[in-house]
């Protein structure tokens, strides 16, 4: 399996991964079809951050939109089944027991950015592990829009990993602190989390 490498060498040891082989160029441009159809259907909204009682728009620390895949819309069903092979195959490598699988498209445009973070919310443990998977067509330098990983919990750079087409990106929800930079094109991703618990879909109360 092609992830293995990427797996065992980095997301076991430092807790992230990337890989530009694991999606073939078919499937990104399907999946980015799938999320202009989003587009079209006009389900993205600013994203919002924190967990149900503090729920808000907080431009200052995020300003890309998001849309939820569900299940009854058949494209998005269709990505789900394929995220959901992800887990298993992640649940193997890792000897993880990962239940359930939730995932949004992300656009940012140009100006749009998302502050420093960790997607774990402290009061939920249940968000295991973080995929990004980057749908454009095309990223040049200047673009902007990196993904920037700390060390530990300090502000200071530990790696900064370009928003490639394809691109998969895997980390630990709980101990990665990161930070999208301002975008300057049009940045278009999936975005979801490998989860513990395994409660019946519904709307996610969080974004973080
Ligand atoms: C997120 C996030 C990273 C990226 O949506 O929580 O950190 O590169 N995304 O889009
Ligand atoms: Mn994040």
């Amino acid at each position: 399996m092609v992830w293995l490498e990427c797996l065992l060498d980095h997301l076991s040891v430092s807790g992230i991964c990337y890989s530009d082989t694991a999606l073939s160029a078919t499937t990104r441009s399907d999946w980015l079809e799938v999320l202009k159809s989003h587009q079209t259907d006009g389900l993205f909204k600013l994203a919002a951050i924190g967990r149900k009682s503090t729920l808000q728009n907080e431009a200052k620390i995020r300003n890309d939109q998001i849309s939820w895949l569900e299940p009854h819309r058949s494209l998005d069903s269709k990505i789900l089944n394929e995220l959901h092979n992800w887990r298993i195959y992640l649940n193997q490598a890792l000897f993880l027991s990962m239940q359930r699988t939730e995932a949004h498209f992300a656009r940012y445009e140009s100006g749009h950015f998302y502050k420093r973070h960790k997607d774990q919310h402290e009061s939920k443990a249940s968000r295991i592990l973080t995929f990004v998977v980057y749908l454009h067509d095309k990223w040049e330098n200047g673009d902007g829009g990196e993904l920037v990983i700390n060390v530990g919990d300090t502000n200071q750079v530990n790696q900064i990993i370009e928003p490639l087409p394809g691109r998969v990106v895997i980390f630990k929800s709980d101990e990665i602190w990161h930070e999208v930079r301002k975008s300057n094109f049009a940045r278009s991703s999936l975005t979801g989390w490998f989860r513990y618990d395994s409660d019946a879909f519904t709307p996610p109360d969080s974004t973080i």
